[in-house]
């Protein structure tokens, strides 16, 4: 790999960081700094291959591409387009898939069929958003909320929620459902645009290296 420059990566901080760093072993790319599960640290450098590691919240991590001070992000599809930042999207690592759906109590089925001004309560006001108004054509208020959206229908601050849902296990056990699916989620990885074209080989070797331990997973 060439080493003039660093090559900046945005990961997600928690497991989903330790996921990518798992991956990016197999393909040689590794951090010994960040193996330390103590450490407060945010900042790793491989000095050898010229790579800078930085750990960010998720919704932060398009942001930090967007403005090219992290030349690549890893972060959930979720985050990705709920911050819609103009970065580009090159690979689906395949890890921590989950769904986003409208979800609710059985009888909310009927106040989507027919369209009517419901109320939508989502950590994700944006994918509402542009679900409803723009694929549904559907009316609704959305209600941003930070966390432990499935209280919205149960203690009637919504009608349904938008939310993510990987086993199904917190809806069940607040009696609710999925109603309507948005689209499939997962990690994906983001790139700077003026990176993409500076350290155009660098990237597609990467990617390409990825794709096929990915697929290899995966079969
Ligand atoms: C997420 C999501 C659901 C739950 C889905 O919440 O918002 O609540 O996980 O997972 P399941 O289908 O496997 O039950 P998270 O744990 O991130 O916490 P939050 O409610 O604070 O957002």
């Amino acid at each position: 790999m060439e080493k003039d420059r660093y090559l900046t990566f945005a990961l997600t901080k928690g497991r989903l960081a330790d996921k990518t760093l798992e991956l990016f072993e197999r393909v040689g790319i590794e951090c010994r700094e960040m193996e330390d599960k103590s450490t407060r640290k945010l900042i790793f450098v491989n000095e050898e291959m010229g790579l800078k590691f930085f750990l960010a919240k998720a919704p932060d991590v398009p942001t930090y591409v967007e403005y090219g001070v992290a030349d690549i992000g890893v972060t959930g599809k979720d985050t990705i387009m709920e911050e819609g930042r103009r970065v580009f999207e090159v690979l689906d690592l395949k890890l921590g898939k989950c769904r986003m759906c409208v979800c609710g109590p059985e009888h909310a089925k009927e106040l989507l069929e027919h369209h009517e001004l419901i109320r939508v309560a989502s950590k994700y006001p944006k994918i509402a958003r542009d679900y409803f108004y723009n694929e549904k054509h559907q009316t609704v208020d959305i209600i941003k909320l930070n966390g432990s959206v499935e209280l919205g229908p149960i203690v009637g601050l919504s009608d349904v929620i938008v939310d993510i849902v990987e086993t199904g296990g917190t809806l069940k056990e607040n009696g609710l459902m999925v109603l309507e699916e948005i689209c499939p989620l997962s990690a994906r990885m983001i790139v700077n645009q003026v990176s993409m074209r500076m350290e155009n080989a660098r990237i597609r070797q990467l990617v390409s290296d990825l794709r096929k331990v990915i697929d290899e997973k995966e079969s």
